[in-house]
């Protein structure tokens, strides 16, 4: 916690945490920690219940605010956390704090806080599964989440008392997703935006394969960044290591030819496509059914793989017209490949970058990229692939004149 801001990266902004009273609850100082690494402050208002199950002090360690669980702890407190949060988090939320919000008893600190308070509501129901399947429980959910609350739905699993269902609170990091798409700026929403990313495989037999050095990094920053931004993210990935962004529909494919089929399919209703995978130029010409012995001779014959980019673009006129992006990864400064290749692939976008440049590369978390349309070129300078996911979103918005400047 050294050199973090009382309240929080950020000062100025915080949500209110709501903690109730669930096992869930010992995930609460893992999500006030998150939050916060996302530069959000956090001040944890728990009930009596909550209190049961962990202990104010450790929330107090973990958010560096005070926790309120009385109405007469501190004057008007109520007042005056639900007039400067920027949104409210309940997680665990039980089923008798859900039920109290959707029919207005304010009877605690957070109950009459949610009262109060005008922005977003994000609840992360925890119960047992028949709880959670009750009729008149699913009633008041269904009222609450029609007003506007917004409910990141429990996961099935094994729960406290042993039996299996859905009622498992959603992990950290899908409320962080809600919470960060909740406060986004909301400029892409309704768009539909197909990312692809990350390597091919090419196999040579059933344990062989041709593949390159992509880490899908990128494809995965686009595709996280457009979905925090209100998009519908379908992500198109190749292997990779990498844990998928939350929340995002996503498509795994191994070879070329899979991703050919599940980006044709996907882009046929899409806005915005962004092919950032390095999909393999070349095949084996033969695959072999059995693994090859290494006592047989062996000459490797390649074909080419269809150009996935090319191919969306031809097709473009057809159904609804996409705003295609490519990716070119190239050794050196070879702005005028990058050029080519949008003009031959006939799309709108390319962007350019040497992946042998500092700063830049497969599996680099950071990159260096040169945004080349029609018209313009565009130099983004190193940053984290996250930031300049959102630079190249900026740009593709303000060409398709949906951005502001
Ligand atoms: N691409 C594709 N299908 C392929 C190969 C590439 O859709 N079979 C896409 C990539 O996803 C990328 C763009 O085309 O968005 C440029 O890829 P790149 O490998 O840089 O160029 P190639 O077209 O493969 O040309 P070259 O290998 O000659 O550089």
């Amino acid at each position: 916690m050294e050199g973090r801001p009382e309240g929080g990266g950020n000062a100025d902004k915080y949500i209110v945490l709501g903690v109730t009273g669930s096992i869930a609850a010992y995930k609460a100082p893992l999500l006030v920690r998150a939050i916060r690494d996302a530069e959000i402050g956090v001040k944890v208002v728990m009930t009596d219940a909550a209190r049961q199950f962990i202990t104010p002090l450790a929330l107090e360690i973990v958010s560096e605010n005070q926790v309120l669980w009385d109405n007469f702890q501190s004057p008007l407190s109520h007042i005056k956390l639900a007039g400067n949060a920027a949104a409210m988090i309940i997680a665990p939320a039980t089923l008798n704090t859900i039920s109290k919000f959707s029919t207005a008893i304010a009877d605690n600190l957070l109950t009459t806080i949610f009262m109060a308070f005008h922005g977003p509501v994000i609840i992360a129901p925890a119960m047992n599964w028949r709880m959670y399947e009750n009729p008149i429980f699913k009633d008041r959910l269904a009222y609450l989440k029609d007003k506007g609350v917004i409910e990141v739905p429990p996961e099935r699993g094994t729960l406290a008392c042993g039996e299996e269902g859905v009622g498992r609170m959603a992990s950290v990091g899908r409320i962080l997703h809600t919470l960060l798409r909740t406060l986004g700026s909301g400029d892409m929403k309704g768009l539909k935006v197909v990312v692809s990313s990350g390597p091919t495989r090419e196999y040579i037999d059933p344990v062989r394969f041709i593949t390159n050095k992509s880490s899908g990094k990128m494809g995965h920053a686009l595709a996280r960044s457009a979905s925090l931004r209100g998009a519908i993210v379908t992500l198109i990935s190749g292997p990779t290591s990498l844990l998928p962004p939350e929340d995002i529909e996503v498509i795994r494919v191994e070879t070329s030819a899979g991703m050919q089929r599940a980006v044709l399919e996907k882009s046929k209703d899409a806005d915005i496509v962004v092919m950032a995978a390095a999909v393999c130029d070349f095949r084996p010409e033969r695959f072999s059914p059995g693994k090859l012995s290494r006592t047989e001779s062996f000459n490797l014959s390649l074909n080419k793989t269809t150009d996935i980019l090319a191919e969306v673009s031809s097709q473009r006129g057809t159904l609804k017209t996409p705003y295609i992006t490519g990716f070119a990864a190239e050794t050196g400064d070879r702005k005028d490949r990058a050029r080519e290749k949008l003009h031959s692939k006939g799309i709108d976008m390319i962007v350019f970058n040497d992946v042998t440049a500092k700063g830049a590369g497969f599996d680099s978390d950071t990159n260096v990229m040169s945004v080349i349309t029609r018209e313009d070129e565009l130099f983004i300078p190193e940053m984290p692939k996250g930031d300049g996911a959102n630079r190249i979103f900026d740009i593709i918005l303000r060409e398709t004149g949906r951005g502001c400047s």
